[in-house]
């Protein structure tokens, strides 16, 4: 099962929300996840050294010539049963998803992949190829004015949306929800801890519990 997730708007939630509902799920039903970085912050969030050596995007430049195992051997270990494969330095905009997608399927774990900023104009990417056509594809943005209006031309139908919610706007879930023309399948509270926890690289170790509850409905 492969959830992408990606947003309109830069500093949505979208790292935190993929690191969380991977962590989420990993923690719940003690299943192995894998998560997979086409946006460059995930190791920074979990805490992680900035990674060195090939990553996907090397990986999608070998093609069909990297041997059948060479995507596993690039995965690092974030903590117990939870594994990511980061970025790399390469280009996303001209290579496909279509390998990608093949043998992250073929993993037969719960992958989240971490998609960034996926918007109408720019060339196909393989973030929004992933985005398009993961088994679930979830758009997160903030109740925010500035990034829903930018749904009004959506590069790809989401199956559903996370709304990352800031108590001090009115945007309704509803309102959102209409905005975008997909339901609402989790809202996540700006937390403070949360933040910290970001901030001093201790999501892995010091997840906030609720945060973890929180994503019950997804994860
Ligand atoms: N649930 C939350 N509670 C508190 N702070 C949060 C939460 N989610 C995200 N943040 C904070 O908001 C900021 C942006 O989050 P994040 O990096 O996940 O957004 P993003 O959509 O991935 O941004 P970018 O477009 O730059 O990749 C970070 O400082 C992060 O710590
Ligand atoms: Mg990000």
């Amino acid at each position: 099962m492969i959830t992408a997730c990606w947003s309109l708007k830069g500093g949505s939630g979208t790292t935190v929300v993929s690191a969380g509902l991977a962590l989420s799920h990993q923690r719940r039903f003690g299943e192995r996840a894998l998560l997979v970085d086409l946006a460059g912050d995930l190791p920074l969030v979990l805490g992680m050294p900035e990674p060195s050596g090939p990553g996907v995007t090397e990986w999608l430049a070998a093609g069909s010539s990297a041997p059948p195992d060479a995507l596993a051997r690039l995965e690092q270990r974030v903590g117990p049963g939870l594994t990511l494969l980061h970025r790399g330095e390469g280009d996303l905009s001209a290579a496909s998803a279509d390998l990608l997608l093949q043998v992250l399927t073929a993993s037969g774990r719960t992958v989240v992949v971490d998609c960034g900023v996926v918007v109408p104009g720019w060339s196909v990417s393989v973030a929004r190829q992933v985005a398009a056509e993961a088994n679930r594809s979830l758009l997160v943005t903030r109740p925010c004015y500035l990034a829903l209006r930018r749904a009004d031309v959506l590069p790809i139908t989401p199956s559903g949306v996370v709304v990352v919610r800031e108590s001090w706007r009115h945007l309704t879930d509803r309102a959102v929800a209409e905005h975008v023309n997909a339901p609402v399948v989790l809202t996540v509270d700006v937390d403070p801890a949360v933040a910290r926890a970001v901030d001093s690289g201790l999501l892995v170790s010091r997840l906030p519990r609720r945060f973890v509850d929180g994503m019950r409905a997804v994860a």
